[in-house]
Formats: structure tokens, C-alpha cells, sequence
């Protein structure tokens, strides 16, 4: 079969399945409304949360170093990629996790797919909770210690494998914080008990928990209180500090090991000067700025209530990652269609970025949002059941 002939009989297999996935257009900075493919629409998709990507004091730091430093690194940070902005940046992203130390990766992807392999090697074990994202799995798939699979969220179900674990060197637990397609919150006091019952290392991504979640934005860990218990926190700056990379905060001795060991921090270019300002300023905006979380919180609370009263099967979620339950593909491509045509941009999540008969629409709040997009959504959220 020729390459071409191959391509073409994979991609009508997805078609077939309505698994295939295409790209739209987007004309505008992601707020509560876009222009996509040309047509204005309130967009339900975006980790925008707390709208910092268009915020004007991050714009305005992005915007000097970009003037001064021009638009690229031009090396891995380990060559001559490591412009002086990384400091500030990682101070304040170790200050924000309560951590001795932060390590800035190019995108939160790299950081998971770096960070797995260099913690958990042969003879050594990783424990991994069933709905973890696909840069963690991957992360995993990466590492020659022996997997294990808990079921989500379900402690005693990792404290069985975990107590089955005499003979492996190493243990390293590893979770979302707040998952990324369920919204819900892993269970991290109960996890860090077992990890020190058991002697294991635990790693949790909060990619979505990051400057949403406790008192000051810290993320998942400030929401617990457990910033003593050395858990290992990675993350994302493409979601709530609306910019792009990821990073890993711990003890000193912790980046120090990864810097020369984790692949995906060594084999990659710095991030551009610009994008390290702006996180910089961005992280600085949500300490300094509760009002966007609680204006956050507000339109959660708006959304979530005005679906429940209305009938729509939500998944128990504690964040602004609303899941609307479908179940199978074509449902919930169809709902996703009429969505759209009534003027409300949710896409669909399918497998194999969520399990088989659980496709639903991933539905995200953000403090740009204002009463009029939400009520909106309701109206066009009513109107795509009806149609479907
Ligand atoms: C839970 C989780 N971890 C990691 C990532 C990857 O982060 P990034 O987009 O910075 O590569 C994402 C985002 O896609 C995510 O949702």
C-alpha cells in the first residue's frame, strides 16, 4: 500500500468512528467572545480562566521584553537559551507553591514528559490514577518502571497496590490535581498520607488548579494546606496565566537533578523573553488581584446552577471545568454541531482523550465571561438539546 493510499485509509477509519478531528480558526484573543472561522461565538472552551493572556499589565511586560529581547531564545536553556527572566519567573512560581525552588520548561507537556522518567527508572514503580492527562501517561510510557493503574481517585484501591509494593526500589505516585475533563479535585491529603506511609514520592500536574485554586492562587496544594509535605508540584503557564510553558516546583536539590536529567528540559529551546515576562506579570496580577478569582467562582456558580435547574447531567465537578455527559460519540458530536450553530463554541472530548461511552462536552468557565455571554450559553445549550 502506498504511504498516500495508507494516510487516506486512516483517516476514513476516524471518519468512520467520528473520531477524527480537524482545526478551526480563531480570528480574536481568547475572551468569552471569539471570531471563529469568521462567525462570533461564546467560546465554553478556553483555560483562559481568569482572562490574563489579554490582561493590560501582562501585555505591557510581554510587550518591553519583547522590544528589548526580540521574539525567540535561540538556544536550549542549557546553551545560551537562559535569558536572566527566568529567574524572576521561577522565584515567583516557587514563592506562589510555598517550594524552595521552580524549574520553567517549554510547555507543561515537556515538563511531564521530562520530569517521569528522570524520577522513576528501572526496579522503580509509578502509580498513576486512571484519568490522569495524556502528557502524564505519556510521561509514564517514557519511564522503564513498572506502571500500575489506580482507579480515579480511589485511595484504597492505591493503597492495595501500594502495599503490594515491597519489591520496587522507588515509588512515585502521580496525579492531576484538579482533572483536566472531570473538573473534580484528587484526593491529596489522603494520597500524602499513604505516600509517607509507604515511603513513595508524590507528583502532582496543576495545570488546571494554578492561580485558581487557594487563598492566594497557589493552586491544589494551598487549597489543602499541604505545602509541607513535599509533594512535587508541576504545572502549566498556558491556562490560568495565560501564556505558554510549564514548570516543576520542589525542594532545591530537586530542580537541580532535573536540570540535568530530564530530557525534556535539555532537549528543547527557552521559551521567548516575552512569554517569560508575561508570566511573570501574570503571576503577580493573581496575587495581587482576588476580585478575578472570586468574579471566576461567581460565574461558576451562575453556569453550574442555571444547568442543574435546567436538567443537564453535569459530572460532579468542585472547578470551573463543567463536563456535560453524553456518552457516546456521535451524541455528542451532534450536540456540539447544534452548539454551535446557535452560537456557542463547546467542542466535543472524545476517546481516547476520555474513556469509551463517556464522550461529553468539556465545558470551561472563565472571569471574562460576563452575564450576557453566560445567559447565552444557557439559551443555546437549551436549544442544542432540543436538537439533538
Ligand atoms: C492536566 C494537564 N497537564 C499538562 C498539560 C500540558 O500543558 P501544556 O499545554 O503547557 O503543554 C495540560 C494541557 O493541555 C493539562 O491539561
Amino acid at each position: 500500500m502506498s504511504k498516500e493510499h495508507w494516510l487516506k485509509s486512516e483517516l476514513n477509519q476516524l471518519n468512520q468512528a467520528g473520531l477524527s478531528r480537524s482545526l478551526r480558526s480563531v480570528m480574536t484573543a481568547p475572551t468569552g467572545r471569539i471570531l471563529l472561522d469568521g462567525r462570533e461565538v461564546i467560546l465554553l472552551g478556553s483555560n483562559n480562566y481568569l482572562g490574563l493572556s489579554v490582561h493590560p499589565t501582562v501585555i505591557e511586560a510581554a510587550a518591553t521584553a519583547l522590544r528589548i529581547y526580540g521574539t525567540g531564545a535561540s538556544a536550549s536553556r542549557l546553551m545560551s537559551g537562559n535569558s536572566h527572566l527566568y529567574t524572576e519567573l521561577e522565584t515567583k512560581i516557587a514563592r506562589a507553591k510555598g517550594t524552595e525552588a521552580a524549574l520553567v520548561f517549554s510547555s507543561g507537556y515537556l515538563a511531564n514528559i521530562g520530569t517521569i522518567p528522570a524520577l522513576a527508572g528501572d526496579k522503580d514503580l509509578i502509580l498513576s490514577d486512571a484519568l490522569n492527562h495524556a502528557s502524564i501517561i505519556d510521561g509514564c510510557r517514557l519511564s522503564p518502571a513498572t506502571k500500575q493503574i489506580y482507579r480515579h481517585c480511589d485511595v484504597e484501591h492505591l493503597e492495595s497496590l501500594l502495599s503490594q509494593s515491597t519489591k520496587c526500589k522507588r515509588r512515585l505516585i502521580v496525579t492531576d490535581g484538579v482533572f483536566s475533563m472531570d473538573g473534580d479535585i484528587a484526593p491529596l491529603p489522603e494520597i500524602c498520607e499513604l505516600a509517607e506511609r509507604y515511603d513513595a514520592m508524590v507528583m502532582v500536574d496543576d495545570a488546571h488548579g494554578f492561580g485558581v485554586l487557594g487563598e492566594t492562587g497557589g493552586g491544589t496544594i494551598e487549597h489543602f494546606g499541604l505545602e509541607d509535605r513535599g509533594v512535587i508540584q508541576m504545572g502549566t503557564l498556558s491556562k490560568a496565566i495565560g501564556g505558554l510553558g510549564g514548570y516543576v516546583a520542589g525542594s532545591a536539590n530537586l530542580i537541580d537533578f532535573l536540570i540535568n536529567r530530564a530530557r525534556g528540559f535539555i532537549f528543547t529551546t527557552g521559551l521567548p523573553p516575552a512569554t517569560l515576562a508575561g508570566a511573570s506579570a501574570a503571576i503577580g496580577v493573581i496575587r495581587s488581584s482576588p476580585g478575578l478569582r472570586q468574579q471566576l467562582s461567581r460565574n461558576v456558580l451562575l453556569l453550574k446552577n442555571a444547568l442543574l435547574e435546567r436538567g443537564f447531567q453535569l459530572l460532579p465537578s468542585q472547578t470551573q471545568i463543567l463536563p456535560l455527559m453524553l456518552g457516546s460519540v456521535e451524541v455528542a458530536a451532534r450536540f456540539a454541531e447544534a452548539l454551535l450553530e446557535h452560537g456557542v463554541y463547546a467542542p466535543a472530548i472524545r476517546p481516547p482523550t476520555v474513556p469509551e461511552g463517556t464522550s461529553r462536552l468539556r465545558i470551561s468557565v472563565i472571569a471574562s465571561h460576563t452575564t450576557e455571554d453566560l445567559k447565552t450559553a444557557i439559551t443555546g445549550l437549551e436549544a442544542a438539546r432540543a436538537a439533538t
